[in-house]
């Protein structure tokens, strides 16, 4: 409630990136200056009956935060006490990067939707790593890849590789995103050769890594666009299938501007209420396709538990958001998951 009344009309008045790094610092000096436990009491709620397994993971909620609100595990450790159930952060590239020009981010309250044309902007592969090598969870923390902006498209594999054999160690699981609209031709790699190519890739290192560690392999999955025909996602079943991907999260921002007041650039993804529909629409045709075999994360416009239960009801084994918690606030995760605990729900 205070939040929607006395913080979000204070942060809107503020450009929407500042607004972002301002309200996620002062949430690491709460962290830090002992506010843990005034955290953790807001916020925690669990009961067994939230929890999940999912591609070998335990998750003891199925509420997580979706990459890109956390790009460089700056904010992981307080981003934990905010009561998800599992945290993804980057998209992280090789080589450090800058982004697009600012600004870059939009906030479009009528249509309850976010647009970004942030372009990858993050530290890289190797300055990420040194962060998460003196910071231990108890959820799982996902790591979502990309590729580098100076990085040719033909090349892809051996840049997406590199990030992948730094970050090893520091995943959970990891996320090949090939589906942001802000970073030229990388949706090209949504192709049945391309996607092929870049996940053998991957999924041979990860064989090598995982039998040297004496583990099994990390859980890869793949992040799509909301923006594919059925016959597109159909192709990337097939390479799913063939080199054995644990999963897809469905789905990344839109291009579409049909749900959205005019007068927004034709570049940049929409996220929010806009591919709400969409990305339920999609899960459900994936489930059909797959026969369950593959694992959802269900992501795109979840404001409520209602839209957490759609997209878990269509399929999804666990949801993330980014957009509701701009116009939630941080309570969103905690409403979503006391109004599931009451439902009994089964994909
Ligand atoms: C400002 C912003 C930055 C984002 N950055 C990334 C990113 O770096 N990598 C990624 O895979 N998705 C990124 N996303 C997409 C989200 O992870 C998510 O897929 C999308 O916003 C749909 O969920 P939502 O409607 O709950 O926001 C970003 C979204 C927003 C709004």
């Amino acid at each position: 409630m205070i939040y929607k009344t006395l913080i979000r009309p204070l942060l809107f008045t503020l450009e929407a990136e500042t607004a972002h790094h301002i309200s996620l610092s002062l949430l690491n000096i709460l962290k830090s200056s002992g506010g843990r436990k005034i955290l953790s009491s807001l916020f925690h709620y669990e009961t067994p009956s939230l929890e999940v397994k999912a591609f070998g993971l335990t998750f003891h909620n199925p509420v997580g935060l979706a990459a890109g609100f956390d790009k460089n595990a700056h904010y992981l450790e307080a981003l934990s006490l905010l009561g998800f159930g599992f945290v993804e952060i980057g998209t992280i590239t090789f080589h450090p990067q800058p982004g697009n020009p600012k600004p870059r981010i939009k906030r479009i309250p009528d249509s309850k939707a976010v647009w970004n044309h942030l372009g990858f902007n993050n530290d890289g592969a190797a300055a990420v790593a040194e962060r998460l090598k003196k910071i231990k969870l108890d959820i799982p923390v996902g790591i979502n890849i990309g590729k580098s902006k100076i990085t040719p498209i033909e090349n892809a594999s051996e840049d997406y590789l590199s990030s992948f054999k730094i970050l090893y160690p520091y995943g959970d699981y990891f996320v090949i995103n090939v589906s942001s609209p802000n970073t030229p031709g990388l949706r090209e790699l949504q192709k049945e050769e391309n996607l092929s190519t870049l996940l053998n890739t991957i999924q041979k290192k990860n064989t090598e890594l995982s039998s040297k560690a004496q583990n099994g392999p990390k859980p890869i999955l793949v992040k799509i666009s909301p923006d594919l025909t059925f016959q597109e996602i159909d192709s990337i079943l097939t390479v799913i299938r063939e080199t054995k991907a644990a999963g897809i999260i469905a789905t990344n921002t839109t291009l579409s501007r049909t749900e959205v007041s005019a007068g927004l650039p034709s570049e940049g993804g929409i996220s929010g209420k806009p591919i709400k529909n969409r990305s339920t629409e999609i899960i459900r045709y994936i489930v059909q396709k797959t026969e369950k075999k593959t694992h959802l994360i269900g992501c795109g416009g979840i404001f409520t538990s209602e839209d957490a239960v759609e997209k878990i009801k269509a399929g999804a084994s666990l949801v993330q958001l980014y957009t509701g918690l701009i116009y939630e606030g941080p309570g969103i995760v905690k409403r979503i998951k006391k109004e599931l605990s009451k439902k009994s729900i089964s994909p």
